[in-house]
């Protein structure tokens, strides 16, 4: 075995033993373990150090006595919050411990030594993001990315289990699809193009090859608001299915929540917690159907039980989303919106021209839009005015035009914000708190 030389102190044959997680070492309870971790707390005295180690599993407090490192004092002494060291002892039952056990430690080795730890408690939630590449660390953004990774998988599990094949778009685009206001703008040789909003026209080639598509991949949007629920580069879980009506379309976007909600409330409970997240609010999600109303629907609600009256053809705005989001407890599902507020590619109402079959899922206790969905237009005529009402020049889409010029079939398909769907698992107050590193139209950096 090779031993990394950063920083060595005697090593016993027993530290080499096989680490184990803090959390296997909690569940082991009694006996001789060796774990290795980060510093999360310490405090010393003459005789005693304890050191609180943090691992990705846990965290468990760990004692060292003088009497036992005569010769390591010193360096025992110094170790600050964060360094990274392996530790060996004897695990003793503890109810003032944190985690209800103590490692008596009776060696160690210290891998990595820390500076003064720039973080500590009561910073700024802007001084944080900007060390955004130490605070990850912290237990609650430890949780957070815990379940954001659940999310993912159960994302991937529950397209392949119904037989979708994962499919990929470009990222650089020449066209726009969900309006030009968000697009971001690149220099390509000289050529302006876009970073994608959506995997979608491609999508809708694809299906003519594969039938049952979805990805998982990053969508751009310039978005010029300051809002805990924007960001300008966001995950984006797509599907497109050939064939698909506009019933099992919404079925599709229930059954994906619905399992998301089932693979975290299973997997990620003591997450949730650490998170503060009632676990309780969550449980209605499985419980029952979610709620379909038409925008028709949507607006006498609001009037109704919100005294808020929006005026027909108006976007429900974000404070009337909110107020309609307040009246349940699960998701709900928004049909038939308005054609001239919607994106060029929803498919009328073949009942009524004024409307679309289209679909917002938005989520309960303000936490916005999850879901945008449409059967889509697989008329050429109408898809080329409406290009056109929307100041496109149809010229530039004609590749996608080609979908409805050889074999088109009925389809419909849907965008989820992946980190709208973290952000209310999880109750985050923004959704900057999804994502690792996130990008805004404030923020750029780390
Ligand atoms: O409603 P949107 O704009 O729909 C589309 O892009 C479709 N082309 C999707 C499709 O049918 N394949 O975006 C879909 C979802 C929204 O419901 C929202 O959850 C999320 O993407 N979203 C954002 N999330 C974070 N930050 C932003 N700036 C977002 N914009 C949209
Ligand atoms: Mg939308």
């Amino acid at each position: 075995m090779i031993i990394p030389k950063i920083y060595i102190n005697t090593i016993s044959e027993q530290l080499l033993m096989q680490f184990i997680s803090i959390q296997e070492a909690l569940k082991k309870g009694h006996g001789s373990v060796s774990i290795r971790g980060w510093v999360h707390r310490e405090r010393g005295s003459n005789n005693l150090k304890f050191i609180v180690l943090r691992d990705s599993s846990n965290i468990i407090q760990c004692v060292l006595k003088k009497e036992d490192f005569k010769k390591q004092w010193d360096d025992i002494d110094k170790i600050q919050v964060e360094a990274s060291i392996e530790l060996h002892g004897t695990l003793k039952k503890d109810e003032r411990a944190p985690t209800g056990y103590e490692l008596h430690v009776n060696d160690f080795r210290i891998i990595g030594t820390s500076d003064k730890y720039p973080i500590t408690k009561d910073q700024s939630y802007e001084y944080l993001l900007d060390m955004r590449h130490l605070s990850i660390r912290n237990r609650s953004m430890t949780a957070t990315l815990k379940i954001r990774s659940t999310i993912f998988g159960a994302i991937h599990d529950y397209f392949r289990s119904k037989g979708f094949y994962e499919y990929q778009s470009p990222s650089l685009t020449p066209n726009a699809c969900e309006g030009g206001s968000t697009l971001f703008k690149v220099d390509y040789f000289g050529k302006e193009i876009y970073l994608t909003q959506t995997w979608q026209l491609y999508a809708e080639a694809g299906i003519q090859a594969l039938e049952r598509i979805y990805c998982i991949a990053p969508s751009f949007r310039a978005e010029k608001s300051k809002t805990s629920r924007h960001l300008t580069e966001y995950w984006h879980a797509e599907m497109e299915e050939a064939w698909c009506d506009f019933t099992k379309l919404q079925d599709y976007g229930e059954g994906l929540i619905k399992h998301i909600v089932a693979e975290v409330i299973k997997k990620n409970q003591e997450d949730l917690k650490v998170l503060g997240r009632d676990v309780n609010k969550l449980r209605p999600v499985l419980a029952k159907p979610f709620p379909r109303m038409t925008y028709d629907n949507a607006l006498e609600i609001l009037e109704k039980k919100g005294k808020m009256k929006v005026k027909w053809g108006k976007d429900i705005r974000t404070n009337e989303e909110d107020m309609l989001s307040k009246l349940y407890d699960t998701p709900i599902i928004v049909t038939r919106y308005p054609k001239e507020i919607k994106a060029f590619y929803m498919k009328e109402d073949p009942k009524n021209s004024k409307v679309v079959l289209g679909f917002d899922m938005i989520a309960p206790d303000g936490y916005g839009e999850l879901i945008g969905a449409s059967e889509r237009e697989d008329n050429i005529d109408k898809l080329m005015k409406r290009l056109k009402d929307q100041g496109e020049n149809p010229k530039n889409y004609s590749w996608y035009l080609d979908t409805r010029r050889y074999g088109s079939v009925p389809h419909a398909g849907f965008g989820m914000g992946v980190e709208r769907v973290i952000a209310w698992i999880c109750g985050l107050e923004n959704i900057k708190d999804a994502i690792a590193f996130p990008r805004t139209m404030t923020r750029l950096a780390p």
